[in-house]
């Protein structure tokens, strides 16, 4: 297939780029670099001896993508173009609703001027409601907490409107659960600018000295070591979730909902252990207050992606660590 990525030479849209090239599909980039570097194609063609087309260009704009489409054949688009900091969208809510919400009306209104009808949405966990009940699967009750969660569900509406109107589309929602580590290689990973708010990231800059300290955000949560419990999972196997993904498309799936989640939930302490015990005695915590807005707790149920994608997640714990910090270590 010819796969246009949108936000494809971001974090999980370049692993994504590889894994898909690896299966020989046709792969076109469109990105406006707003928080991604043009050598990121050097290094996906290194990985794969493949170089993706690229388009430099901005979903927000329609004259951008109406010459994207004009000028390239593409049968699926998987959307992950997009702003994901949840404090900034806060701070900041128009200009989420804009990059995320308009540029999706945008990119869909152009889809269906070129017949386009196969769409893969980068969608995320935030769209649940807050529970304390795991694990979460794709019936549980919607209802995101802020204003980037709530972009993410209002395009999850919109593209289920469109599907009601038109069942000639395929519409695929992956719910993403919390991608971590990078590609083998070292080449390809996660580089946010600034003080990290993620926690994978921020231990990575602990472990080479770039910051001082881990501050464990509470340790007195309902939870095995009183540490906030996630479902991590390794962002090549996020990648082959959209492989498969593309496979049900390809079978004419129309509306589908998949969470992308390993269905294991580690602790914060499990993870600065784990990345200890790998890459050798590193990171220094401290426990901190609770962050505001966090839940204690929550996994994913992966059955129906294993059912109905024949996916599952394969990589451990180890190799998220191992990876995140090979990554860090070349490249921040
Ligand atoms: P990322 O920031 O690394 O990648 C996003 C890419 O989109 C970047 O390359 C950026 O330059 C590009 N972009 C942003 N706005 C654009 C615009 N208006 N036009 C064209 N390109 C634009 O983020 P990521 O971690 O790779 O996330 C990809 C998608 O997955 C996002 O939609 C994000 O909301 C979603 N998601 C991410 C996570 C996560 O933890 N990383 C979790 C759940 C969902
Ligand atoms: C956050 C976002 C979520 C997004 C996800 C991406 C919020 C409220 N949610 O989820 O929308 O999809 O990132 O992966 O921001 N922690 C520390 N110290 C740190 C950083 C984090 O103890 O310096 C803890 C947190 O309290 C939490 C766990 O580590 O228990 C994971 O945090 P983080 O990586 O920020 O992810 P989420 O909060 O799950």
């Amino acid at each position: 297939m010819n796969i246009l990525l949108t936000g494809g030479a971001g974090y999980i849209g370049s692993h994504t780029a590889v894994e898909l090239l690896q299966k020989n599909h046709s792969v076109i980039i469109f990105d406006n670099l707003s928080n991604s570097d043009i050598n990121v194609l050097d290094k996906i063609e290194k990985i794969t001896g493949k170089r993706p087309d690229f388009v430099k260009g901005d979903v927000r704009s329609r004259e951008d993508l109406q010459k994207l489409f004009d000028s390239k054949k593409i049968d699926c688009v998987i959307h992950f173009a997009g702003l994901k900091a949840v404090g900034e969208s806060v701070a900041e809510p128009l200009m989420y609703y804009e990059n995320n919400f308009n540029g999706t009306v945008y990119l869909l209104q152009e889809m269906k001027k070129h017949n386009v009808k196969n769409i893969i949405f980068s969608s995320s966990a935030t769209v649940y409601k807050p529970t304390d009940k795991n694990p979460i699967t794709e019936e549980y009750e919607l209802g995101a907490s802020n204003p980037y969660g709530r972009t993410k569900l209002f395009i999850e509406e919109m593209l289920k409107d469109l599907y009601a109107s038109d069942k000639s589309f395929n519409v695929v929602l992956l719910r993403y659960f919390n991608p971590i580590g990078a590609h083998s290689s070292g080449l390809l990973g996660e580089n946010p600018s600034g003080i990290p708010n993620n926690l994978m990231p921020y231990i990575c800059r602990v472990a080479t000295g770039k910051l001082e300290i881990l501050s464990v955000f509470g340790n007195d949560y309902p939870t095995k070591d009183g540490t906030g419990v996630r479902d991590y999972i390794h962002v090549m196997d996020l990648a082959s979730g959209h492989a498969k993904a593309i496979d049900k498309i390809e079978e004419n799936c129309g509306l589908a909902v998949y969470n992308l989640g390993t269905g294991i939930g580690y602790s914060v302490l499990d993870i600065v252990n784990t990345f200890n015990k790998v890459n050798g005695n590193l990171v220094k915590y401290k426990i901190a207050p609770r962050r505001d807005g966090d839940l204690a707790e929550y996994y994913a149920c992966a059955k129906k992606a294993n059912d109905e994608l024949g996916w599952k997640a394969e990589k451990t714990l180890e190799d998220m660590c191992r990876s995140a910090y090979l990554y860090e270590k070349n490249n921040g």
